[in-house]
């Protein structure tokens, strides 16, 4: 398996274009499923959790078709068989295949789901919502079996503002009868941007991105096209990088409302950030002071960039506190940071304490899961010397053409 090789301590400048949203993409390619007609979804992009999806679309005997960024689906010869282990547990997102299939064909077999392991990360909210549709589930061991003589419209309260479950029961209520409102729903821009697609299907959903999801089922969806929107987490994962070691480097291509959480906390630690309609530039970098983040749903600071912004807090004067509160186990990267000169103590694997500013010195070193890797990125990118960083795959489950991206701005980083 390839490994990333970097020489830190180079300043960096230019322009980095920010992919579509994994996140976003990961749910609308099994949206498409429900569609009767071809769709086309633009700005996707070209990562692993992406090319594990076409594959499932393919074993389900679905015509995927890729130019570039934008990637066509005709759902026209589906044939509704079990997904096999072997894929469902490639990504966490093979989930959302229960939502679309349930939906369209009233049965899905598969097996649980994978991702990064950063928690239990149980589905106990999506199969609730499955079963006030009317669905019965059989689950053994990693085996379930969910079908429905009909779905038929109903009330949802989550009892977490969960993204995966709101998206699946919105998949699955597309096509119900009657009407089904999902309760404390998730707001994160992924769900506006689902619902947005299916909307132009003929779908009927009103209130994504409030707590509040209303769906009046319909029989038919037709042909449409979406485009996938900026992906946040990419944004601010280059952003942080930027504030560290940016030299006029501007963030492209991005929505800056949806990373507001992001820019306040760097403006609070002194960063200087000159935000436009949708970019961002990060002219010089300056002295920083210490932070406290939590994380919380959307508008919340987002969990997936709390381990990003651990290489900047080491950089901070004074002590910064993040606690983590939607996953269990999301500070596996501080150990591997800490190899590197870092000083942080992690308390009860909720509450991590960063003692800055530290110097940061290259080192071999693990990427422990998705945004784990990237901040080790970061890390190598500003440590002194060279940082070699293995377990990639994990990285390139998320970040598109993250290697060339960052040489473009003069990182000297390399796969080997
Ligand atoms: N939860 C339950 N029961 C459920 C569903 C969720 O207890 O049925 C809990 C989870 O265990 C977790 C919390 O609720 O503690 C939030 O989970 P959520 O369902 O919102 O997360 P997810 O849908 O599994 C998505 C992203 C994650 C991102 C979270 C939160 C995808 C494929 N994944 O996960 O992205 O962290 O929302 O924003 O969309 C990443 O990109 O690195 C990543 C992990």
């Amino acid at each position: 398996m390839s490994k990333i090789k970097i020489e830190g301590g180079h300043l960096l400048s230019g322009n980095i274009t920010i992919s579509g949203a994994k996140n976003s993409a990961v749910a609308l390619i099994p949206a498409a499923i429900l569609c009767d007609e071809q769709v086309t979804i633009a700005n996707v992009p070209n990562i692993s959790d992406v090319q594990a999806l076409e594959e499932i679309l393919t074993h389900l005997n679905a015509k995927v078709t890729r130019q570039d960024n934008i990637v066509k689906i005709d759902s026209h010869n589906v044939i509704n068989k079990k997904i096999p282990e072997n894929l469902s547990k490639k990504l966490r997102a093979s989930y959302y295949f229960m939502g679309a299939l349930l939906g369209k064909y009233k049965k899905i077999e598969m097996y649980f789901p994978g991702g990064c392991s950063i928690g239990k990360r149980p589905i106990n909210l999506h199969l609730k919502g499955f079963k006030a549709l009317g669905a019965k589930i059989l689950e053994k061991d990693n085996y379930f079996l969910i079908e429905a003589d009909e779905l038929k419209g109903n009330k949802i309260y989550l009892d977490i503002p969960s993204v995966g479950a709101t998206i699946n029961i919105m998949l699955a209520a597309v096509k119900a009868q009657g009407k089904t409102v999902i309760k404390n729903a998730a707001k994160e821009p992924e769900i506006v941007n689902i619902a947005t697609f299916l909307n132009n299907m003929g779908a009927k959903i009103k209130g994504a991105g409030t707590g509040t999801i209303t769906i009046e089922g319909v029989d038919y969806l037709h042909s449409c096209f979406i485009e996938v929107i900026p992906d946040r987490i990419e944004a601010g994962t280059y952003l942080i990088l930027a504030s560290l070691l940016g030299k006029n480097l501007k963030i492209s291509k991005i929505i800056p409302s949806h990373i507001e959480s992001l820019t306040s906390k760097l403006i609070e630690a002194g960063v200087q950030l000159q935000i436009n309609d949708d970019n961002i530039v990060v002219k010089e970098v300056k002295e920083y002071k210490a932070i406290n983040i939590k994380t919380q749903e959307y508008p919340g600071f987002p969990t997936d960039l709390q381990q990003l912004i651990i290489p900047f807090l080491t950089q901070c004067e004074g002590i910064s506190t993040v606690i983590e509160t939607i996953y269990e186990n999301r500070f596996q990267n501080i150990k591997e940071t800490n190899k590197m000169g870092a000083n942080i103590e992690v308390k009860d694997n909720k509450k991590a304490i960063i003692n800055g500013k530290t110097k940061l010195y290259g080192k071999e070193v693990s990427a422990t899961d998705l945004r784990g890797g990237a901040s080790m990125i970061i890390c190598g990118l500003l440590a002194e010397g060279i940082t070699t960083i293995d377990e990639i795959h994990y990285i390139l489950r998320g970040y598109d053409d993250i290697v060339t991206k960052l040489q473009n701005i003069g990182a000297k980083i390399e796969l080997i």
